[in-house]
């Protein structure tokens, strides 16, 4: 008999940035749980975990904007949004947007639509509130959209635990899988230390710290293997992506 996630599993989804904005400050994260609800009037539903900062600022202004992502969205991307908090970095500094007449940032990098809502109602579910929001602007830029299953097989990506989807049955133990980058980001130097056999590495796409004292028990890596004795085909725990996207610490 198929588990429950199993069946829940076979769900598809697309991929997207939801963003928000509070007192004059931008934030965005991407999401899975996006959907039409009505069409009459055109309205949507994201469902956004509480501890995140995307959350708090859909609260406090009662704006929300998802950007469709194209199959051209890089890990990079996904990574910056998906793995990392606005509230250690500014993660519109570098990221192609606008902003909304509303006030709402709107990001436009790699996407294939645009929408932007009003928040008419919610849901508390545990650990997420589900936003419902009537389309205000919408905007079709075109290109082919990421779909979620895309994501997996192609690029690689794992689920995120904040993710509503994320069962934890496929994905790295909680400790591992803390998404979000410390407050003082790692220092990286460009040419690895090859002398330094206990030379931690940082996970360019979310941040992950390899460290070799620690190894990386969960996939097979006892503790002491060096960055440079890794498999090839070791990937990143909390991300997927292959031993060539991290950078040597110092
Ligand atoms: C592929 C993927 C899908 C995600 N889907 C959701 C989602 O649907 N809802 C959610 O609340 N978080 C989801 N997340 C997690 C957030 O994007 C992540 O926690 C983000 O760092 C929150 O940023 P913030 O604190 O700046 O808002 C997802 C992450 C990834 C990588």
């Amino acid at each position: 008999m198929a588990s429950v996630q199993s069946v829940l599993d076979q769900l598809s989804y697309g991929l997207y940035i939801v963003s928000s904005c509070s007192d004059g400050r931008c934030n965005g994260q991407i999401s899975n749980a996006v959907m039409q609800v009505t069409a009459f009037p055109p309205r949507i539903a994201v469902s956004i975990n509480k501890t995140e900062l995307t959350h708090e600022f859909i609260e406090k202004s009662g704006l929300l904007s998802v950007s469709i992502l194209a199959q051209t969205a890089p890990m990079s991307l996904i990574g910056l949004f998906g793995y990392q908090s606005g509230r250690n970095i500014n993660k519109f500094a570098d990221t192609s947007h606008i902003v909304s007449p509303r006030g709402c940032p709107i990001a436009i990098e790699h996407c294939v639509g645009l929408i932007e809502g009003r928040v008419t109602g919610k849901m508390d579910a545990q650990t997420h509130t589900v936003f419902l929001a009537d389309v205000v602007d919408a905007k079709a830029i075109g290109g082919v959209p990421m779909t979620y299953a895309y994501y997996y097989k192609e690029l690689k990506g794992k689920a995120h635990k904040n993710a509503p989807t994320y069962s934890g049955a496929t994905s790295a133990p909680a400790a591992a899988a803390a998404p979000s980058a410390p407050a003082t980001p790692p220092t990286k130097v460009t040419t690895p230390p090859s002398s330094s056999p206990s030379a931690s590495y940082v996970c360019d796409v979310c941040r992950y710290i390899y460290d070799p004292a620690k190894g990386d028990p969960e996939n097979g890596v006892p503790a002491g293997t060096p960055f440079s004795s890794l498999p090839d085909d070791w990937v990143c725990p909390i991300c997927g992506v292959g031993k060539d996207q991290f950078s040597a610490m110092k």
